[in-house]
């Protein structure tokens, strides 16, 4: 809540004092935030300012800031609704960029707010849908080393909370909140004590409905909703008297999972609500980030400005090839709206060129080294929730016709419009070469009769390759004259003056498959060579035996007799893999966590 001006400069204007002999500054119970923190943000009402510069106040800053927030783009900042209820936008003025609310009323740090948006949902008596976005009419700029915009955890992430139930301090609350209380005049009740200087305070993570138990049992009964999330800390310092929490302040700032780099740890909490402070009976109260992405796109969609969700995805089909090949780049919306106007930046060896297809339309690149190219794409947005193959053509000068590489591809929304840039990069691997197919070919059957003889043929195909799949693959050769090619037993064999084709499709690493061949001829054609060849459309690997050669002789009599339905033209037999593999990595929070040894609870 905003506080009340007048009772919170005389408490402030105390407290200042009383800072400077406090040994340990707290949210309650935390420290001075590490200097990596660099992504909160703090509301400061320009009027309570102007009072304190009027007055000639120290830090009117300091006196003004009534809660918290997070950088999410150059625009867009995230905060608690309760914080801006009944605010307009020329009321307040957004500090970025600054740990310290020392900074000079006039402070090139303080932003104006072009409007405010709260949650349509937003209910003060339940405290539902406790969460707003500000929209700042003074751009920030996420380029300055003292700025950073914060990244939303997803519902995967949040998730994997329930999984850390059992570990100390997998969170971080940070604040300008009240630190301490302290009997700051004559009246022997405790005041709030604020703090110039941001803290952070490591908190566990409860789940809602241990929190709903404490609730009932402690406090109010108050519903924990499914978009609400709880953290507490059950094992607090001795020295911190009133516990360890966020409290009065720290509201609208944000609830970090800690991980390995402090700016990209996933924002899950909104500082709500709580009773008191610090008493782990009754835990703090955060709205559910990830809960709100869908608001949170959708209200950010102005002006093409939207923040978005965009990942590098898996190839569906490999790149291989050798020389010039398509290639394509998986491009994924992970969010709900749909996006365009991103760019890539492709990093791969100097033998490859990378060049948009000519069916790609939108897309454009340069390459500023001769191992990267840098491109940006305007075309046809890509869906949410769906995956867009960008169509490259690649061309590798040394023409490798084995091994592969890995390219590594960054997928960036201009000004830092990427909510989740954790998973923005991902690795795209290319394979060199061409299938090495294998065709063998026998007859099978055969049906003796007085007007014709018809005979089958299994031509097996066989890619022995490790990797490179076989595309559009066929089987080909010339009927001998005065064989006739069975329709009806070859579907999918074609005739076109007496050259046959019979498709197989997609042959992949390890797989083999057959073609049936039916020919029919009168009763006494002397015995003639059949010949078969294998042919795809992504070329093939000098192999002997692209082609073969059967012998049919009509006159057979150890061979069974055909089936009477048609014969299946192709049969799919071994299983064989794609070969693929790669593809985008994803930030296993375990991992993460792991990584940093975390401490199980005691
Ligand atoms: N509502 C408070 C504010 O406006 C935040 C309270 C958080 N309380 C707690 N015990 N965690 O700043």
């Amino acid at each position: 809540m905003i506080r009340n001006t007048a009772l919170a400069l005389a408490t402030l204007l105390a407290s200042q004092t009383l800072l400077a002999n406090n040994a340990s500054p707290r949210i309650v119970g935390g420290k001075d935030a590490d200097a990596g923190w660099k992504n909160l943000v703090a509301l400061i009402s320009k009027s309570a300012k102007e009072y304190a510069v009027n007055n000639e106040f120290d830090n009117p800053v300091f006196q003004a800031q009534f809660c918290g927030g997070t950088l999410l783009s150059e625009e867009w900042v995230l905060t608690a609704a309760h914080c801006v209820t009944g605010e307009q936008s020329s009321d307040i003025e957004i500090m970025v960029g600054s740990q310290t609310l020392n900074v000079a009323p006039s402070s090139d740090k303080l932003l104006d707010v072009q409007s405010i948006h709260i949650h349509p949902g937003y209910n003060s008596a339940t405290d539902r849908n406790d969460i707003a976005l500000i929209r700042l009419s003074e751009l920030a700029d996420p380029s300055l080393s003292s700025v950073s915009t914060a990244v939303l955890a997803l519902p995967g992430t949040d998730q994997e909370l329930e999984a850390l139930l059992d570990y100390d301090d997998v969170m971080t609350a940070l604040g300008w909140g009240v630190v301490t209380y302290d009997q700051l005049d004559e009246d022997p009740a405790l005041e709030p004590v604020f703090t110039l200087d941001l803290q952070e305070v490591g908190l566990d993570y409860v789940s809602n409905s241990t929190c709903q138990g404490l609730y009932d049992s402690n406090a109010n009964s108050e519903t924990i909703y499914d978009s609400m999330l709880c953290a507490n800390e059950p094992d607090p310092d001795a020295g911190d008297t009133f516990g360890e929490d966020s409290c009065q302040g720290d509201s609208g700032g944000p609830l970090f999972i800690t991980a390995a780099t402090l700016n990209d740890s996933p924002q899950a909490g909104i500082t709500s609500f709580g009773y008191d402070c610090g008493d782990f009976n009754v835990p703090g109260v955060y709205s559910r980030v990830s809960k709100f992405l869908g608001w949170i796109e959708q209200t950010t969609n102005i002006n093409g400005i939207a923040l978005r969700n965009l990942t590098i995805g898996e190839n569906a089909l490999q790149n291989q090839g050798v020389g010039s090949f398509p290639l394509n780049i998986p491009v994924k919306n992970a969010g709900s709206n749909s996006a365009t106007d991103f760019s890539l930046a492709i990093q791969h060896s100097w033998n490859l060129t990378l060049t948009p297809a000519d069916s790609e339309t939108g897309l454009s690149c340069t390459s500023p080294s001769s191992t990267l190219t840098e491109c940006d794409y305007t075309g046809p947005a890509v869906a949410g929730n769906s995956t867009r193959e960008l169509a490259f053509s690649a061309n590798d000068i040394s023409a490798r016709s084995t091994g592969s590489e890995i390219l590594n591809v960054t997928v960036t929304l201009d000004k830092y419009r990427d909510y989740h840039r954790l998973d923005d990069s991902g690795t795209v691997p290319v394979y060199f070469g061409m299938p090495t197919l294998n065709i063998t070919a026998e007859p099978f059957c055969l049906n003796p009769g007085n007007s014709s003889v018809q005979m089958r043929v299994e031509a097996t195909l066989a890619n022995s390759s490790a990797q490179i799949y076989s595309e559009g693959t066929i089987v080909t050769g010339t009927l001998p004259e005065g064989l006739t090619l069975v329709g009806r037993a070859s579907p999918s064999c074609t005739l076109e003056d007496d050259l046959f084709t019979c498709t197989v499709g997609q042959l992949n690493a390890g797989e083999e498959k057959t073609a049936i061949v039916a020919v029919t001829a009168a009763p006494d054609t002397p015995a003639t060579l059949l010949e078969v060849e294998v042919d795809n459309d992504n070329g093939l690997a000098p192999s002997p035996n692209l082609s073969a050669s059967v012998e049919l002789d009509f006159s057979r009599e150890d061979l069974p007799t055909c089936p009477a339905i048609p014969a299946p033209v192709s049969n799919l037999t071994g299983g064989g893999s794609s070969g693929g593999g790669g593809g985008s990595t994803s930030l296993s929070l375990l991992g993460l966590l792991a990584l940093l040894g975390l401490r199980r609870k005691r």
